[in-house]
């Protein structure tokens, strides 16, 4: 037999505080479902907009009505490509946080068409979300991931970035070339974060998921084909669900990977 000390809490995250960007759709409002139901004490999610059937609040309000959970979700507009608006976050999340235990870097713009007649400010808008978005909000929630994280249990940097950033999806009519390349830039920049962040006790990861019917992946996924197409070059032969990336998310978050 071996002592597995924190096995029973594996997959907890009580007393947790997470940020969640992109968290009113989508993969990222798995994420925050997934969080609150392990017992994270408050999960902030942020997007740009604050209200209508996509926004930020609705989403809150769905995420408190879960049945269960002790803890609660916050509701933040902010706009993550922008520096000054995640300063604007941070100033926002420590009027009642001192510590940030879990930041997982998930908004992401995509953009698609044919590489000769890519306009720049799409490139640009990719790019400063994708990239330099999670550069400056890893900078900036610095000083209270650095607080939250211990030797034992390190506060974590959770990166959202893509199959697309590993191989070559898409070319041509429906190239998405800069999307790609700027997810294999999220993919490098987490390891160096790891790396300049490890001695800090905070982690960092990279998810990269592949199809997840969402506002973002809908449109390619019809574009190439439609769901079966897809489900069928999968080696799985389906698209992921939710339960996918919130298991991936609450793995990554939890102390069973406090080494990883
Ligand atoms: N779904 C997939 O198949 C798939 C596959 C691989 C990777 N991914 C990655 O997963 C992440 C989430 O994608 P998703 O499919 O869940 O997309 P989604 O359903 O379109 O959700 C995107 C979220 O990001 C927010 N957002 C967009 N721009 C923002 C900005 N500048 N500042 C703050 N929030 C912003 C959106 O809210 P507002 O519009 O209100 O700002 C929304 O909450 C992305 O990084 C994406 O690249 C997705």
């Amino acid at each position: 037999m071996s002592e597995l000390d924190s096995f029973d809490n594996f997959f907890r995250l009580d007393g947790k505080v997470a940020l969640v960007t992109g968290g009113s759709r989508g993969l990222g409002l798995h994420a925050a479902t997934a969080f609150l139901r392990a017992g994270a004490r408050t999960v902030f999610i942020t997007a740009r907009k604050a209200d209508g059937e996509q926004g930020i609040n609705q989403a809150v309000d769905k995420l408190n009505a879960l049945p269960g959970i002790k803890g609660k979700a916050i509701g933040l507009a902010a706009n993550v490509a922008q520096e000054k608006d995640i300063e604007r976050l941070l100033a926002e999340i420590k009027q009642t946080e001192s510590e940030l235990h879990i930041l997982v870097a998930n908004a992401g713009a995509t953009w698609g068409g044919p590489f000769e007649t890519t306009p720049d400010w799409a490139n640009q808008k990719v790019l400063d979300l994708n990239v330099r978005g999670v550069f400056n909000i890893v900078k900036i929630f610095l000083p209270l991931l650095g607080k939250a994280g211990t030797p034992q249990d390190p506060a974590r940097v959770i990166v959202v970035s893509s199959t697309a950033g590993i191989n070559v999806p898409h070319v041509g009519e429906h190239g998405t070339i800069m999307y790609s390349a700027s997810k294999a830039a999220a993919h490098h920049l987490a390891r160096n974060l790891a790396v300049e962040l490890g001695p800090k006790n905070i982690t960092t990861n990279t998810i990269a998921p592949g199809f997840f019917p969402s506002k973002l992946a809908s449109g390619l996924i019809e574009i190439l084909g439609g769901e079966k197409e897809l489900k069928d070059a999968n080696p799985r032969r389906r698209l992921g669900v939710p339960e996918d990336i919130a298991g991936a998310m609450l793995y990554l978050a939890g102390p069973a990977a406090a080494y990883v």
